[in-house]
């Protein structure tokens, strides 16, 4: 293996940790289904020299910019617009997979994305800018006050989502909807009691809970990892990085599943559920960041990752 880049040690969330549970083998062929900046894809394709990628991301600008990182190994990435619901389009075959999930730190630093309330933009949050869903502020019109209240308690944990539903309709009701981001994380400030020992900014949650019924980041990922399984060769490996809890349950359970254990209710006469063993999973616990990583950056504080093995 070669040395790793250090550049990439600071962005790339527990790299070496990834790469070494991908196991890159010459002439192997992998998915990045979240390719973002191409950070890990990157180390891969330092690491083994005659290892192919096909690299995913829903977001043209960080296509824009993997492929810029990436140039130097352009005849080994092929670069895919897409999401990775779709992996099955994309990639008949793989004999690794790897998905980053949530959001990259060029979305979450973009000043006109509305990812981030240190910015004032627009409420968007997609991170297919070219989708028609709809974006964050769409939501905030459209959805009822209980539907934002149980988006905001769901994906966000936090315990003030009725009071901030409230305050989000009744301004629609008054006719100036909330569209930026400046006017969301006002509002939200507005309507929780100051906690002086918290450190992280009241908005924050709202916020990430928003991304995640914007781009449906929940929804999808149980069927990509089945799908995933499914186009792995023998002995293939999938690595998963989330940053949420009800993220890393849904993993947590599918790789169960998908390594026999049923996972139905209990005293229900038969499995319901469909447990079928087709991997070993590698990590009993999920790995996390160390102190030093943390330090250095701080998103991967919420990291988790767990890694299974296609059986042969
Ligand atoms: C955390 S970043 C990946 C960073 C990357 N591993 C690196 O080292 O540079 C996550 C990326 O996944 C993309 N993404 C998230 N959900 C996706 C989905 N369902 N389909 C395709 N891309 C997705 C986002 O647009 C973002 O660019
Ligand atoms: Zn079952």
């Amino acid at each position: 293996m070669a040395a790793l880049d250090p550049e990439n040690l600071h962005a790339s969330v527990l790299l070496s940790e990834t790469i070494r549970l991908l196991e890159p083998k010459p002439k192997e062929v992998f998915v990045d289904a979240t390719l973002g900046m191409g950070g890990h894809t990157k180390a891969l394709l330092e690491t083994e020299a005659t290892l192919r990628v096909i690299g995913i991301d829903q977001d043209d600008e960080a296509l824009r910019a993997a492929k810029e990182r990436l140039s130097g190994f352009s005849d080994r990435v092929q670069f895919v617009k897409g999401n990775f619901a779709d992996i099955r389009k994309y990639a008949e075959r793989a004999d690794a997979i790897l998905a980053d999930l949530g959001v990259s730190s060029l979305q979450f630093d973009s000043e006109t994305r509305g990812f981030s309330f240190r910015f004032d933009s627009p409420l968007d949050m997609r991170m297919d800018a070219e989708s028609d869903a709809l974006n964050a502020a769409e939501l905030l019109q459209q959805l009822d006050e209980e539907e934002i209240a149980n988006i905001i308690y769901r994906f966000g944990e936090e315990r003030f989502s009725r009071r901030i539903a409230r305050r989000i309709v009744e301004r629609r009701n008054a006719g100036n909807p909330v569209s930026t981001t400046r006017e969301l994380a006002e509002l939200v400030e507005r309507s929780v009691p100051r906690r002086p020992k918290e450190k992280i900014h009241p908005a924050t949650k709202t916020f990430q809970a928003l991304r995640i019924a914007v781009n449906r980041e929940l929804e999808v990922l149980e069927g990509f990892l089945k799908d995933s399984v499914d186009i792995l060769n023998p002995n293939g490996r999938l690595v998963i990085i989330s940053f949420h809890s009800l993220e890393d349950r849904i993993v947590k359970q599918s790789f169960l599943k998908m390594s026999g254990r049923c996972q139905c209710p209990p005293r229900l006469p038969a499995c319901q559920c469909g447990a079928e063993k087709l991997v070993e999973i590698m990590t009993r616990k999920p790995l996390i960041a160390s102190e030093e990583e943390i330090s250095m950056n701080p998103r991967s504080r919420s990291a988790k990752l767990r890694a299974a093995r296609k059986l042969a």
